[in-house]
């Protein structure tokens, strides 16, 4: 249970270590590949139809995964009216009753993970364990979710001096707009469509323009476990059309977005400039996320968490390391033994278990890489480019690369992908390091390899930043027990799959009885 009492068990792993099981596990995923996978705008419950365009596979840009429909103005319309004459019942229904249909959905999903996991395989590009770990994801927001709704939505009796009777109660605001990134097209899509849903909001999701059909699976999956389809509606489109008119409109009364600190500065922009009520912005957004080695550190665990850190999910990942100190004394060293661990990453078809490093998700992502490695190579010392097998030509790679810079200050956006940038400093620079890290706005991810305990945690004190990590990996962080979110650029909090995420979603009334 956790601090508020509130039962969450999380989703079981899979052992990807057994062939026998991995061959069974792509079996189904490859089977559930032959299904027609579709996505339009589901609007009422009901999948409207349209001009359709491919949706296609980042490893092999020859591969159609399956087919979407945009979303058009009247969709939007009709959405918009359907959530607002619904939310209301929606949010009378309770949050026990809403709260079951979560755990239904959890169930449905782990039911058809392997269907889910080839869908974030072919059309996100992810790798088995990383699509392993999305799916569990998503069951595990549904179902901690429920549980923190059992227990903390419920009306608050206040006992006092007044001598009346006093409650606090928390509704439901109205519909919310979600709007996600590709990068965790069903962890993130479900967290944030299923906290508005159990908090008595009708929803209208936005997915990203690249991942529509996992977006539109789950959905169904919702739909089926019971929200209402007035009460729950999908929206595919692209991000400055269908996302800003939602934006835009007064009868949104929130709005959940997770993506770039640009779009993010935009949509508050656009909620600044509506008439009506002021509504909240939950946003989390990206990162120049930074780790601190010192002399001190286990150099071999150190190598270890940095390819994790920095590779796993071809860097696409808000959290991912984008920057290493190391204390000079070491910086050679470890460069070395980083270099020696490059070698052996392999990319390649995510299907395969043996691949590490699938695609970048698509051409335009791979070009700012592209653009950011040829500025890397004019300023900085390349000393590591793993490079693209033949194989995979057909699909957006980028092979992992290291750089080493003379200062964070040449990095001036976060950089979404595989490329990491050494930094050295000297002991006596500690403080002159973490200033420069406060200074860079970002709040998202920091970690910290040393055995000097005291100096770990008063990094942690120190740095405005909302996951610390020491002596580990910095990413991954598991619903329930490492809420994640960030300060600054990185986004408003509350923080996802942490105890007070809900409460943003809800607004409250206090009811005073003179008994
Ligand atoms: P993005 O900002 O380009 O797009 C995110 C979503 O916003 C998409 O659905 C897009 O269609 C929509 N959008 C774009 N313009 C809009 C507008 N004007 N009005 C309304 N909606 C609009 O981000 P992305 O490229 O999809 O995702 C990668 C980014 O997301 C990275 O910066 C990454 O760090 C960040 N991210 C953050 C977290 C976190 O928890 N902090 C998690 C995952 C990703
Ligand atoms: N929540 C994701 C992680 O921790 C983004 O890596």
């Amino acid at each position: 249970a956790d601090i508020y009492g509130a039962e969450r068990p999380n989703s079981k792993g899979f052992d990807l270590t057994a062939p026998e099981k991995v061959a069974a596990l792509t079996e189904q995923m490859q089977a559930a590949l032959s299904r027609n996978w579709t996505a339009g705008p589901i609007v009422g419950g009901v999948e409207l139809s349209g001009p359709t365009q491919p949706v296609t596979d980042p490893a092999n840009r020859a591969r159609t995964v399956g087919t979407v429909v945009l979303a058009d103005k009247p969709a939007v319309e009709r959405a918009l009216s359907l959530s607002v004459a619904a939310q209301k019942q929606w949010d009378r229904e309770g949050a026990d009753h809403r709260a079951a249909c979560l755990d239904r959905a959890a169930d449905l999903m782990e039911a058809d993970t392997p269907a889910l996991m080839a869908l974030l395989v072919r059309e996100a590009g992810k790798t088995l364990p990383d699509a392993i770990a999305e799916v569990r994801e998503a069951v595990d927001f549904c179902r901690y979710y429920a549980a923190q709704a059992r227990t903390g939505l419920k009306p608050v009796l206040l006992p006092g001096p007044t001598g009346e009777r006093n409650e606090l109660h928390l509704t439901g605001r109205g519909t919310f707009a979600c709007i996600s990134p590709w990068n965790f097209p069903l962890a993130i899509f479900v967290g944030q469509v299923v906290a508005a849903l159990v908090t008595g909001n009708a929803v209208i999701a936005k997915p990203a323009e690249q991942t529509p059909l996992i977006a539109a699976e789950a959905v169904r999956m919702l739909h089926k476990a019971g929200v209402p389809g007035d009460v729950l509606h999908l929206l595919p489109g692209d991000g400055a059309t269908v996302g800003a008119a939602l934006v835009a409109d007064t009868r949104i009364a929130g709005v959940c977005f997770t993506g770039s600190t640009e779009t993010a500065r935009l949509i508050n922009r656009s909620l600044a400039d509506r008439d009506g009520a002021i509504v909240p912005l939950i946003a989390e957004t990206g990162g120049q996320n930074c780790m601190i080695v010192d002399s001190t550190a286990l150099l071999e665990q150190v190598v270890d968490d940095c390819v994790t850190s920095a590779f796993q999910s071809a860097g696409q990942r808000c959290s991912a390391m984008r920057v290493l100190f190391a204390q000079e004394e070491i910086a050679d060293k470890l460069a070395d033994m980083l270099a020696g661990a490059m070698d052996l990453i392999r990319l390649g078809d995510p299907m395969d278990v043996a691949t590490d490093v699938g695609p970048v998700i698509d051409n335009d992502a791979r070009d700012i890489l592209i653009a950011h490695a040829s500025r890397m190579d004019g300023e900085a010392r390349l000393i590591k480019a793993v490079s693209v097998p033949d194989a995979v030509q057909n699909g957006t790679f980028f092979g992992p690369r290291l750089y080493e810079i003379d200062n964070l200050s040449r990095l001036k956006r976060e950089v979404f992908g595989p490329i990491l940038h050494i930094v050295r400093f000297k002991a006596s620079e500690l403080d002159k390091v973490a200033a420069e890290i406060a200074a860079t706005g970002y709040g998202l991810t920091f970690g910290v390899h040393s055995r000097l305990e005291g100096r770990a945690q008063n990094l942690f004190k120190t740095l405005p930043v909302g996951n610390t990590y020491i002596n580990r990996n910095m990413v991954g962080a598991v619903v329930g027990v490492q809420p994640f979110g960030g300060q600054g650029l990185s986004g408003t909090g509350p923080k996802a799959g942490g105890p007070h995420y809900l409460h943003r979603f809800v607004t409250e009334k206090t009811l005073t009885v003179n008994t």
